[in-house]
């Protein structure tokens, strides 16, 4: 099989092409990033060169999107490749447009240029948008989003489904939680902390610190995304979620009991639009493929912190810029 992998360089990207590599001896990926600041070219250390494939390319770029389609003739293409991070989209909400809906359109048109035989897009619990308790969002739920980043996440979410319906392209949609594992950029809220905590920084936390958030572990979001690939129906949209929710103050203490250290906490300015919960309903795809996540929070918190640890030039090269030189360096 042979996949075409969007985003590849990023934080669940790589580590879903590690996923397939490991557990799919005969698997060929062929990335397609174009190294925004999230891209990361030493997430490709431990590779099989054999099997995987980069290509640097923008999404947004639909002549070379084409291009590489037809070059490569993926069995399946899974979009990974976004503007990821909320308070960047309240900065610079245009570029979350463009590649975030307009990139996932010159991909959706490619699939069905090529007759791709599966298209998969990788989307967020986001759209559902704030979500009161006691209630989990289901698929079915109307979309709400809060945040440019959100909106132009929805906005894809629908054009991806207008193919199914329209075209009869064959589409799937996975709405995951937040993730958290190894190689997250520290710009999300739990490499931040870690990254804080270690180098004796206090942890910027907005607001009251009180929203809610579900955790997964980042390869449990890997596996669904592979079994929604190989047995999910077309046209249908799956939840991934740990289904447990913890506070943001809540997730400061796991962490600081993780790494072993003490840390200071400062309230800083709430983020605008902040939501305060989300919450998912995981019972699509546990009833229709039995996925259900393996790594408990604790565990799970354990290992990425090890992960930290043991990867600390990897952390200061993002720190200090570093690998962006190293980027540029890879593509000569
Ligand atoms: P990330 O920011 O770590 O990585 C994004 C990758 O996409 C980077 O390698 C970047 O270079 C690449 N990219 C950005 N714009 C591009 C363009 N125009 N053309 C080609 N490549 C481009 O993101 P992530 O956290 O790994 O998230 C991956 C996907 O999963 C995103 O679609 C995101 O919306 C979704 N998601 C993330 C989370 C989470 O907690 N991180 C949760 C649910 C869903
Ligand atoms: P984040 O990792 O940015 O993910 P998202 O906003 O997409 O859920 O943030 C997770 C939560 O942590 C969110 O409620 C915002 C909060 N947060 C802070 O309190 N301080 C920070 O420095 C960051 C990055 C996030």
């Amino acid at each position: 099989m042979k996949y075409l992998v969007t985003g590849g360089a990023g934080f669940i990207g790589s580590n879903f092409i590690s996923y397939i590599l490991n557990n799919y001896p005969d698997a060929e990926l062929v990335c397609l990033d174009s190294l925004t600041y999230a891209g990361n070219v030493s997430n490709f250390a431990g590779f099989d060169k054999c099997r995987f494939t980069f290509e640097y390319a923008d999404i947004c770029d639909r002549e070379r999107v084409f291009e590489l389609t037809e070059r490569y003739m993926p069995d399946f293409i899974v979009n990974f490749a976004a503007e990821s991070h909320v308070d960047r989209s309240i900065l610079y909400p245009t570029a979350f447009v463009s590649t975030n809906v307009l990139g996932t359109a010159n991909l959706l048109d490619a699939a069905k240029q090529f007759k791709i035989s599966r298209f998969h897009q990788v989307s967020t619990d986001e759209v559902y948008g704030d979500v009161d308790a006691p209630h989990f969002s289901v698929e079915s739920d109307t979309l709400c989003p809060s945040s440019p980043y959100s909106a132009s996440k929805a906005s894809a979410d629908m054009l991806v489904l207008s193919y199914f319906r329209t075209f009869g392209l064959p589409v799937t949609v996975s709405r995951c939680s937040n993730n958290y594992g190894p190689g997250q950029f520290p710009e999300k809220l739990i490499p931040l902390i870690i990254y804080n905590i270690m180098n004796d920084k206090p942890i910027g936390i907005y607001g009251n610190g009180l929203q809610c958030r579900d955790w997964l572990y980042v390869e449990d979001h890997c596996r669904a995304v592979d079994m929604i690939i190989q047995h999910g129906r077309e046209g249908e949209i799956y939840n991934i979620g740990s289904m447990h929710t913890v506070t943001n103050l809540e997730m400061v203490d796991m962490l600081v009991s993780a790494v072993g250290r003490t840390a200071l906490v400062d309230h800083i300015t709430d983020r605008p639009g902040h939501d305060k919960r989300y919450a998912l309903s995981c019972d699509k795809i546990k009833g229709e493929l039995g996925w259900t996540p393996c790594v408990d929070i604790e565990k799970g918190l354990a290992k990425t912190v090890k992960w930290y640890m043991d990867n600390r030039d990897w952390c200061e090269d993002i720190m200090n810029g570093k690998y962006i030189e190293k980027n540029k360096e890879y593509i000569k």
